[in-house]
């Protein structure tokens, strides 16, 4: 992806120094000379899409991991009857190839409920580690996100680093289609950058410029996301930093009707 940096400078010229703000126009448009976004573009070049993939998978390794108690996990406890109802218990939205559910129940093992991830039916395909999915009872539903979410009333929806992929009307159709989803004692998690108002790290800014060059996207502020939250059916309920450096966090929603 270093040709996308490249037309940084070039981009910004044609473009009056203003941020992209339409995904088939970016940096990355310009150096790959194609006018689909990325993850369409990479559904036809899956080679690019594998590395990607992997990257996402990999990228943390060696860090603590975020469900080794990094973060409360009382929003995931489900009652019994829940359980016996076999109601879902995580739903990884945009999931990949399912690492952070493999991860969740490794670290996690007592937590009982059911665990999905859900990404594209073509991402899906390329998945390694069905077997292993299967052994930790991970189900692998395809799902496209901007359409309507096929797991009804999870305890818990999870989209980590999926919001940030995208500017704020699609990622209103995502949130939106997971708002009409959930059970009232349902939460929301993004896992995400927040940025702060002022003084980024530089690790923050690179994200910030990554999502910029390549998905005319942006890292958020809280304030930016609890707006979008409300613009999309849900309520900002709390932030949980994990990661001090990159401003890591959950950004924890529920239904915009709760009390
Ligand atoms: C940056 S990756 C994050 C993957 C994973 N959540 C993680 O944190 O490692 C974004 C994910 O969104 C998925 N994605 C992109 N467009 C999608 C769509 N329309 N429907 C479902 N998933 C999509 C990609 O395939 C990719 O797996």
């Amino acid at each position: 992806m270093t040709p996308a940096y490249q037309a940084i400078p070039k981009y910004l010229a044609k473009n009056s120094y203003k941020n992209p703000t339409d995904s088939t126009k970016t940096p990355f448009n310009l150096a790959y000379n194609t006018e689909l976004p990325v993850f369409k573009w990479r559904e036809q070049n899956p080679e690019n899409y594998k590395v990607g993939q992997a990257f996402m998978a990999a990228q943390r390794i060696g860090q603590r991991s975020v469900w080794d108690g990094l973060v409360p996990l009382d929003d995931f406890k489900m009652k019994q009857e829940d359980i016996d109802n076999d109601r879902v218990m995580l739903c990884d939205v945009g999931g990949g190839s399912g690492h952070q559910c493999v991860e969740f129940r490794k670290y996690q093992p007592d937590m009982k409920g059911r665990i999905v991830t859900e990404d594209l039916f073509s991402v899906q395909n390329l998945a390694k580690n069905r077997e292993e999915l299967n052994k930790l009872n991970i189900e692998m539903v395809p799902h496209n996100f901007m359409q309507e979410q096929p797991v009804q009333g999870a305890k818990v929806y999870y989209l980590r680093n999926v919001i940030h992929n995208w500017n704020d009307e699609p990622s209103k159709v995502i949130l939106g289609s997971v708002a009409k989803a959930v059970a009232p004692d349902s939460v929301v998690i993004v896992d995400d950058v927040v940025m702060p108002q002022v003084g980024a790290s530089w690790k923050q800014s690179s994200m910030d410029l990554a999502m910029m060059t390549m998905l005319a996207a942006v890292e958020r502020t809280e304030n930016h996301f609890a707006q979008l939250l409300q613009e999309s059916g849900l309520k900002l309920r709390n932030v949980v930093t994990y990661d001090k450096d990159y401003g890591d966090s959950f950004i924890i929603a529920v239904p915009a009707d709760s009390s």
